[in-house]
């Protein structure tokens, strides 16, 4: 229902009439699909001021740093929640009772294996691959293994669907690294957590089987929680553009793990300790501060600055928290990341990135957190995958249980004009 009106005024046309609505929080919107039909587009590249949907998941506020699921914030669901918790909480809207809970977290235990076929998948990949290849492939392949859940018109195959990648994505991420390393696919236990079952699969071995520590298994799980959703960026909105077009919701999971793996996404984590690693030594700090600085320099201080948190990220705070749980906890005294926080506490300080609102943001600390718990870089992005996935699917399940239309933007076309076929 529209709650305002907005006239667009252009030079020697007539006045366009454009509904504004209003959410329960967050800025008006202009509805501007009539504007076709009146011969004209918005112009709007990298969505600075679009909403591409209407949605009831997830609150950003990115001025004052505010981040709520369903509606609660994300300090108290990564204080008081967990991880199981938090998916059932996007994907149902609300928070689970107690038996509500033990239900979904037993239906999703049920579901850790994956099918020992899918094995013969990753025996094609080269042992070097990078693991977020490795991913994109096997999830995209889960279609072909689970067929019988795959009409997305389907209420309960939908939910199903939803449990298996949630279920699935630690074991295939663990299965992608122990092949990395040339080790034995751990299977899934399901008389431990969600997040200790991860840390097994990825850490013991046939040979030895170690205790997870619960500092540990509490600070993966965080990382989990705080990456479950962030409204519509740039992977989530990829699955549902991939999924506007009727694709099943495997094929469009792997759609968002592809966006998720470019270094201003989901990158970011891996690509802060690969700057670290090029920083060196904290005597360089001065010098790549210089070159973040520098317009005609490509560097970036990978981990700061973010698309809509312009004053501080809210999981950041959380994960600087758990962070320094987790280097208590080891007792870790390691050069590189002694070096993070020198980096951290210079450019907090110098007038450039504090003019810009450049705050670390979340991945400047899970970078470090799943480094000191000893995750190879390359599998930084892969967990943050695992994490996104309940808010990919609550995204997913939310369009398609609505009326939707398939993603089609237009666009400014500055090419050439129709010209004919040169005569030979
Ligand atoms: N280092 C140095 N300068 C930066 C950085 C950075 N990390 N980020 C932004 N800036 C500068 C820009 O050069 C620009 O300067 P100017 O105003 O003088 O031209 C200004 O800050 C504004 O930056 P934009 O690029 O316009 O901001 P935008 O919102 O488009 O980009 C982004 C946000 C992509 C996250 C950017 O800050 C960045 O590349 N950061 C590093 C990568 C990173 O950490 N990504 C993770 C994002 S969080 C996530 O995906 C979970």
């Amino acid at each position: 229902m529209a709650d305002k009106k907005a006239q667009l005024i252009i030079e020697g046309a007539a006045p366009i009439d454009l509904p504004v609505y209003s959410g329960t929080m967050g800025p008006d919107v202009v509805d501007v699909r009539a504007l076709g039909s009146s011969g004209y587009f918005t112009f709007d590249p990298g969505f600075m001021a679009t909403s591409s949907c209407e949605s009831k998941i997830t609150y950003i506020d990115g001025d004052k740093g505010i981040l709520l699921h369903r509606g609660y914030p994300i300090e108290q669901l990564a204080e008081k929640s967990d991880f199981l918790e938090t998916c059932y909480l996007l994907l149902k809207g609300e928070l689970p009772d107690a038996e509500q809970k033990s239900k979904f977290v037993e239906t999703v235990q049920k579901h850790t294996m994956v099918h020992e076929q899918l094995k013969n998948f990753l025996n094609g990949f080269r042992r070097d691959a990078h693991p977020m290849a490795v991913m994109c492939g096997i999830v995209g392949a889960l279609s072909a293994f689970y067929h019988d859940s795959l009409d997305i018109n389907d209420a309960k195959h939908r939910e199903v669907s939803a449990i298996r990648l949630i279920a699935k994505m630690p074991t295939i991420a663990a299965m992608v690294y122990k092949y990395s390393k040339g080790e034995p696919v751990i299977y899934p236990r399901n008389d431990l957590s969600y997040s200790e079952n991860f840390l097994h699969m990825m850490f013991n071995t046939p040979c030895e089987e170690k205790k997870i520590s619960p500092v540990l298994a509490r600070a993966m799980d965080r990382i989990f929680v705080l990456h479950a959703d962030h409204e519509q960026n740039a992977s989530t909105s990829t699955v549902r553009l991939a999924g506007s077009s009727g694709a099943n919701p495997f094929a469009c999971i792997a759609a968002g793990i592809a966006a998720l793996w470019g270094p201003a996404h989901g990158g970011a984590n891996e690509a802060v300790l690969r700057m670290l690693d090029e920083i060196g030594d904290v005597s360089n700090i001065e010098k790549f501060i210089a070159k973040a600085k520098d317009k005609d320099d490509p560097f970036k201080l990978m981990g700061f600055g973010h698309r809509v948190y312009k004053n501080f990220d809210p999981r950041a705070k959380v994960m600087k928290q758990t962070c320094d749980e987790v280097l208590g906890e080891l007792g870790i005294n390691d050069p590189q990341l002694e070096l993070a926080m020198k980096l951290e506490e210079i450019a907090r300080n110098d007038p450039y990135f504090v003019e810009r609102n450049l705050y670390p943001n979340v991945d400047f600390y899970s970078g470090i957190i799943l480094k000191a718990i000893g995750i190879p870089t390359e599998m930084f992005t892969v967990i943050f995958a695992a994490g996104r996935t309940p808010g990919w699917i609550a995204h997913w399940n939310e369009m398609i249980s609505g009326p939707y239309k398939i993603g089609r933007p237009r666009q400014l076309y500055t090419g050439y004009p129709q010209r004919d076929y040169p005569s030979k």
